[in-house]
Order: structure tokens, then C-alpha cells, then sequence
């Protein structure tokens, strides 16, 4: 058992981090931010390092360089949050999967097939094979300003599985949706094994000192609606309900990219805290069938963080506009791009703490 002092069993009146008041449902004066893929190849200070490291697998599993990238974004800029450096993908190596990340090209998995390639697999000590990301987590503690709250991260299982079974990157998920709609219950033993161990994932994170968790469905949009009921709403609301065992007060967010009306459904299907809405969803829409549920984060499209001025700050001020009247979180529609100009990260940092450029 974990013998440190609950750290995560505060109530709204005594948190001095604004991210964690609004999850807690609290709206804010002025709406905390952060921004998913915060760290990477668009800061210098990152493509250093990750030149020095080698690889970006050697990056996740160094637990000195990976709270080192974690910390850089939250020095540049004043974000409430630093998210955990690490990838999905970890999952998967942590259940004996061969997983590579090729220079420009992304991914790579030895494709999992048929039930005699999942009997390969084993989830019993993912924790510990994944020990250095938890090590991370306990370093970035230790130097984390004390109203900058840590995010830990997952994929889902339906959007690790389509790495898991396609090889890496697809257009299609012509080979994960034959698996998932003709042979459904040996393609449910894959997603119960993901459960499983994305439970296990985020519950050592916490463990190790991260406040919030989120949980990133980002394929939520290939799916039918029955399906997406049975492959994201329900694996999901399992993952939650096993963190939730262990630390019923730690926030979870998910992020169902592509889910459209069915984001409605799922907040209250899956159990979790607050919604991460991608850059589709109408913010009219979501401010009244969404935010009167839970805390919605989002919803900026990062390209306009590339385009930055006139047509970045048009975007923020209709959001703010539609959004920041309830619990929310400011953040974009999905992750910063690699050709980002840092200086427009700077920009909108000064447009959401003092309303100007
Ligand atoms: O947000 C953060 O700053 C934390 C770190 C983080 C990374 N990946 C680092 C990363 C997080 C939260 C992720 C999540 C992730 N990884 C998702 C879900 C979010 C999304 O983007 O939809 C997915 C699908 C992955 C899988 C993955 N990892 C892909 C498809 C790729 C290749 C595409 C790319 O951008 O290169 C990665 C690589 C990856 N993960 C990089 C980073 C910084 C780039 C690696 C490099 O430095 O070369």
C-alpha cells in the first residue's frame, strides 16, 4: 500500500491549484490552461535533448530526461498543469509487445492478429516493467511549482488497441474493425486485457504523485454508434470505475476525439469528471448540453495556434465567450503541432492571464 500522505484527498476550499477547483467544479475568474503535446518537437530546448537521448522511447523510459521535458513547457509559459512525458504506446510494450518509433514515419508494432498473438501478450507485471515512467512522475514532482498541477495519461483501449492490431499508424482500421465486428469476443478479451492494465497504468501514476488523469480516446470518431457504446463508453467506464476504486477523489478527463453528439451519452455512461472536447464541437452546444454535466476542457484548434494573431485571438475570445461562464478548462481541439511558433504559444499564455497579446 501507498504510505505517503493523501495528497490527492483535499476539498475545493483548501486547492490552491486552479485546475484541480474547476474539475472539482468550481468555475474559475479566469480559466486555467493547458495544452495537450505541450511538450515536443516544436521547443528548441526539447529537439536538444532528444537528439542527446537518441531515441524518443530512451526520452519516456529516462526518468531524469523525461521529468526534464515535462518541466520545459511550464517554465516557458505559466501553465496550471505539466502533463507527464511519456506515449500510449508504453502500454502496449509493458504487455510484451515489440513497439518502435520510426523518424518520420511514427509507430511501429509488431501487429497483434488473432487470439494465438493475444495469448502472447501478459499484463501480470506491466507495472513494474514500466517503472521508469512512475520514477518520472516522482521527479517531476519534486521540482513542480506549487500551483502547477501534474496530469497523468493514457490511451483508451479501443485507440491502443488500433495500434496494437494495425502496426502503427492507419487511414482506414480496415484490419481492427474486421477483428472488433466479425470475432467480438476474442477482440473483448484484447480490450479486457487494456482495461486491465490502463487501470493498473494510471493508478501507479497517481501512486507516484499524479493529481489528475486523463484518458485519450483520440480514434472515439471511426466508429457506429453501437459500437462506439461497446469498444469506448464501456472499457472506459471500467478503467475509471478501477482508478476510481483506488482514488475516488483523483479527477479523471477523456478526451473522445470525434465523438459528436455522443459526447452527451458518454459523460454520463463512463463515469468520468470532465469532458476534453476536440475542435468540431460546437461550444454553444456543449456550454448548454455538456458543462451543465461536468467541466469541459478544450477546444482551440491548434492549427490556429500555428496561424497565431488576429485569427487565433478571434478564436479564443469565442470560446472564452461561450465556455468560460461555467467549470472550464482552456486548452486546444487536439495537440500542438511540431511547426508551432513558440512566441504564439507566449501570446495566447498573455491572452488568457491578462486578456491581451
Ligand atoms: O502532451 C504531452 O506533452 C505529453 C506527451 C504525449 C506524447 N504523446 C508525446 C509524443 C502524449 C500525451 C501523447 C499521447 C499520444 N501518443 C496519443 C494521443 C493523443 C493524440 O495525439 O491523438 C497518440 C495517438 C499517441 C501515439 C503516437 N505517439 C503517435 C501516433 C506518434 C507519432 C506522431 C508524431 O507526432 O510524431 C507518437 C510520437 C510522439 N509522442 C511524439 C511525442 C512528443 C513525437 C516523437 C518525437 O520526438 O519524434
Amino acid at each position: 500500500m501507498d504510505q505517503r500522505p493523501d495528497i490527492h484527498a483535499q476539498t475545493a476550499s483548501t486547492m490552491t491549484k486552479r485546475l484541480l477547483r474547476v474539475l472539482s467544479g468550481e468555475r474559475c475568474e479566469r480559466p486555467p490552461f493547458w495544452l495537450m503535446r505541450q511538450a515536443g518537437r516544436y521547443l528548441p530546448e526539447y529537439r536538444k535533448l532528444r537528439g542527446e537521448a537518441g531515441s524518443f522511447l530512451d526520452l519516456c523510459y529516462t526518468p531524469d530526461l523525461a521529468a526534464e521535458v515535462t518541466l520545459q513547457p511550464v517554465r516557458r509559459f505559466s501553465l496550471d498543469a505539466a502533463i507527464l512525458f511519456s506515449d500510449i504506446l508504453v502500454v502496449p510494450q509493458g504487455l510484451g509487445q515489440a513497439v518502435d518509433f520510426v523518424e518520420a514515419r511514427g509507430p511501429v508494432l509488431e501487429p497483434i492478429c488473432n487470439s494465438a498473438d493475444l495469448a502472447r501478450l501478459d499484463g501480470t507485471d506491466i507495472t513494474a516493467r514500466l517503472s521508469p515512467v512512475y520514477r518520472a512522475v516522482e521527479r517531476v514532482v519534486q521540482d513542480l511549482p506549487e500551483n502547477v498541477a501534474l496530469i497523468g495519461f493514457a490511451g483508451a483501449p479501443w485507440t491502443v488497441a488500433t495500434y496494437m492490431v494495425e502496426g502503427g499508424i492507419t487511414r482506414e482500421f480496415g484490419v481492427v474493425k474486421s477483428w472488433a465486428f466479425e470475432e467480438a469476443e476474442s477482440f473483448q478479451r484484447l480490450i479486457d486485457l487494456l482495461v486491465d492494465a490502463t487501470a493498473a497504468h494510471l493508478i501507479a501514476q497517481i501512486a507516484a504523485g499524479a493529481e489528475i488523469v486523463q484518458i485519450f480516446e483520440s480514434w472515439a470518431g471511426v466508429l457506429p454508434a453501437r459500437a462506439f457504446e461497446r469498444w469506448c463508453t464501456a472499457p472506459v467506464a471500467a478503467v475509471t470505475r478501477k482508478v476510481k476504486a483506488r482514488y475516488p477523489s483523483v479527477p479523471v478527463i477523456a478526451f473522445p476525439r470525434g465523438a459528436g453528439i455522443l459526447y452527451e451519452d458518454y459523460a454520463a455512461a463512463t463515469g468520468i469528471d470532465a469532458l476534453g472536447l476536440d475542435s468540431t464541437v460546437p461550444t454553444k452546444w456543449a456550454a448548454r448540453h455538456l458543462q451543465t454535466k461536468v467541466p469541459v476542457q478544450g477546444n482551440l484548434d491548434p492549427r490556429l495556434l500555428v496561424i497565431g494573431g488576429k485569427a487565433m485571438e478571434a478564436a479564443v475570445a469565442d470560446i472564452l465567450e461561450d465556455l468560460a461562464g461555467g467549470p472550464f478548462v482552456f486548452n486546444l481541439g487536439h495537440g500542438v503541432f511540431p511547426e508551432t511558433p513558440p512566441g504564439h504559444v507566449e501570446a495566447l499564455a498573455r491572452l488568457l492571464l491578462d486578456g491581451r497579446t
